[in-house]
């Protein structure tokens, strides 16, 4: 595996493998792996000839207050990871590698970006989308993979694509959870075991939910009140949002009809979680 710090650098790496007609497969990242990580990249790994990662905390996709600072980071750890998955090349820049002095250009999805998270995280997806458009110029991929579990991102970044008319394809992945349903992040080394333990409220009541719809429960408001009232049961875990919305457009839904997003963001401890299920009805 080459570890690359500059563009110059994995440019190279990627017109070589062009050379050789090699199809490029995309995972990026902001470190600190998981098996959510881990499981992108093996998809990536078996659909494509070359594997490419980057590793970038990415400073503008943080707010104000927001823990750019504390984020988690384990680059040699990361590395050896992705080496056991056999990643062709990681990219590894620093911020003034990908935000030189005097950077002015950024990529608004305009109407996505500002729902869900993006009420309570203004800028986000600005620097989301901004970064991976970036990202791809750089590397080029034929395909690029996303998890599930950030259902918004998948979605802004897809819209970015067929807007731009990006000659990538995006592929989701499904959202990797632990043995008792947690969804997996690098946010989860926040929590400590109470909190942990609380946070399970969130994929249970996504559960439950789920249940509830299989067994005829289509209205919407009724589905969001249930985990509503079951995340409010815990004390230690505070909604700052759950919505059922048209996956599409995540546009907020009254009846659970064709491929609907039920999403929901929480406070817990020192942790912002995200969690969600699609459904297809
Ligand atoms: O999902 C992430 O880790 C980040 O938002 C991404 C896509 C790597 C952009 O910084």
């Amino acid at each position: 595996m080459v570890v690359c710090r500059t563009i110059k650098e994995i440019r190279a790496f990627v017109s070589e493998a062009r050379a050789e007609r090699a199809s490029i497969g995309f995972v990026p990242t902001m470190g600190y792996f998981h098996e959510g990580h881990l499981s992108l990249m093996r998809r990536a790994r078996s659909e494509n000839d070359a594997l490419v990662i980057s590793i970038f905390v990415n400073p503008m996709q943080f707010g104000p207050g927001e823990d750019f600072a504390q984020y988690p980071r384990d680059i040699q750890r990361d590395l050896a990871l992705a080496e056991k998955v056999e990643v062709d090349a990681a990219f590894t820049p620093d911020a003034s590698e990908m935000y030189p002095e005097g950077y002015c250009t950024y990529i608004e999805v305009e109407g996505l970006s500002d729902k869900l998270c993006g009420r309570f995280r203004p800028g986000h997806f600005k620097g989301v989308a901004t970064v991976v458009l970036k990202l791809f110029n750089i590397v080029q991929p034929d395909r690029a993979y996303f998890g599930q579990k950030d259902a918004q991102q998948l979605r802004v970044i897809q819209r970015m694509v067929e807007d731009l008319n990006l000659p990538v394809y995006v592929v989701p992945v499904p959202t990797v959870r632990e043995p008792d349903g947690l969804a997996m992040s690098s946010r989860n080394v926040y929590l400590d075991s109470e909190e942990r333990r609380a946070a399970l409220v969130l994929s249970r009541s996504l559960l439950e939910a789920r249940r509830a719809i299989e067994a005829g429960e289509l209205d919407a408001r009724k589905i969001v009140d249930l985990v509503r009232r079951m995340i409010q049961s815990e004390p230690l875990v505070h909604l700052e949002y759950v919505e059922a919305c048209r996956f599409e457009d995540l546009e907020p839904v009254e009846v659970i009809s064709g491929k609907v997003l039920l999403a929901l963001a929480a406070r817990v401890g020192k942790a912002r979680l995200i969690d969600n299920i699609i459904i297809s009805h």
